[in-house]
């Protein structure tokens, strides 16, 4: 069984070729950063022009390099959400249309899904029941993971994801947009100690989560200071370790009580190398194997979406659809009309 995967949710247009047996064949991606760099964040109607532009060329690249041809291509998989509504309909109705001309079978696949079934791509992919964190640029969520479609939230955050409290405080350090990657650069010439910002939520028991307050502790540091790099740098990293701490310590508090022996982490934060150090501590503490996919899978990619729609067509879990879907917003676990 082979599968084409689209992920077209909000500024990476991305197409890749799954093999149930060989594994990942291709996978080929166009990222829009530099388009909506000018603009300090992502532009809707500027992104489903540009995945209009991007995705037929992206599809026959990855077929030659999958060495493949429509007809050794058994099903269309694409992110029917949750995403940018206008984006998210460009890569429905062109899955939809793929399909149709080609005589096969469609499935609409939640990008959260996605995202933490990327682990699997990986040499020694964990099995099945696990705990995911999901550290996104729109969510950060912890979800106990008893199988292929079962997923329980545990908790989330109660306003900005993680990935967005990284992308607004680099703002207020002068990065471009998205600047997570480029804050946790920083950060790693920072002074650990001489910004000490507060550790949301740990206070309480509970798995939720609460970045929104994070931002502004940085804008109170750096209110009325000479912004030369060494502040920045120091600043970068007294909010990575916050961040990175709650992160960490809610992680070891979901393994404690669902008893989990494996935690993944999934989404463009999980790139970020001092969270991944943090969380080996853990994981160890917990007697439990961590799992995080290649830095390339953590952020926005079409083999994981390709991947989970091999396995929802190995499982028999979803029919064939030849109906366009796309839903901005959507849960995790809801499957609703499209289970
Ligand atoms: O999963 P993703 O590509 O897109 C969403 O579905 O949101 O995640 C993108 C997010 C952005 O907020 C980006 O700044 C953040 O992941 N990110 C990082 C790192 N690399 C990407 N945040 C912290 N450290 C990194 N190394
Ligand atoms: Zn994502």
């Amino acid at each position: 069984m082979r599968v084409i995967g689209i992920e077209s949710s909000c500024d990476e247009t991305a197409v890749a070729v799954y093999d149930a047996r060989l594994g990942l064949l291709a996978h080929a991606l166009h990222s829009q950063v530099a388009m909506h760099q000018a603009y300090g964040g992502v532009v809707p109607e500027l992104a489903s022009r540009d995945h209009v532009r991007r995705l037929l060329p992206l599809v026959r690249q990855a077929l030659a390099e999958a060495n493949s041809d429509r007809r050794s291509i058994d099903a269309v998989a694409y992110t029917a959400g949750p995403g940018l509504i206008g984006a998210l309909l460009v890569g429905a109705a062109f899955a939809a249309s793929l399909g149709l001309a080609w005589n096969k079978p469609v499935l609409g696949i939640h990008h959260l899904e996605g995202h933490l079934l990327a682990p699997l791509l990986e040499p020694d992919p964990p099995n099945f029941p696990f705990l995911a964190l999901l550290v996104s640029g729109g969510h950060t969520q912890l979800v106990d993971v008893t199988g292929l479609g079962e997923y329980r939230i545990l908790g989330e955050t109660l306003d900005d994801a993680a990935g967005e409290a990284f992308d607004k405080t680099a703002k207020l350090l002068g990065l471009p947009y998205p600047g997570g990657a480029a804050l946790a650069k920083l950060a790693e010439s920072g002074r650990r100690d001489r910004f000490v910002f507060p550790r949301p939520m740990l206070d309480r028991p509970g798995l939720e989560f609460s970045f929104s307050g994070l931002k502004t502790a940085a804008l109170v540091a750096l209110r009325g200071r000479v912004l030369d790099d060494a502040i920045r740098a120091d600043v970068a990293r007294g909010f990575q370790e916050a961040v990175v701490d709650t992160l960490a310590e809610k992680c070891r508090r979901a393994l404690e009580l669902t008893g989990h022996r494996r935690l993944v982490v999934a989404g463009g934060v999980g790139a970020n190398r001092r969270l991944r150090e943090r969380l080996a501590v853990v994981a160890r503490g917990a007697g439990a194997e961590l799992h995080f996919p290649r830095a390339e899978f953590c952020t926005d990619n079409g083999a994981m979406i390709a991947l989970a729609g091999c396995m929802r067509l190995a499982a028999g879990l979803q029919p064939s659809l030849l109906s366009i879907e796309a839903r901005a917003n959507w849960e995790l676990g809801d499957s609703g009309a499209m289970a």
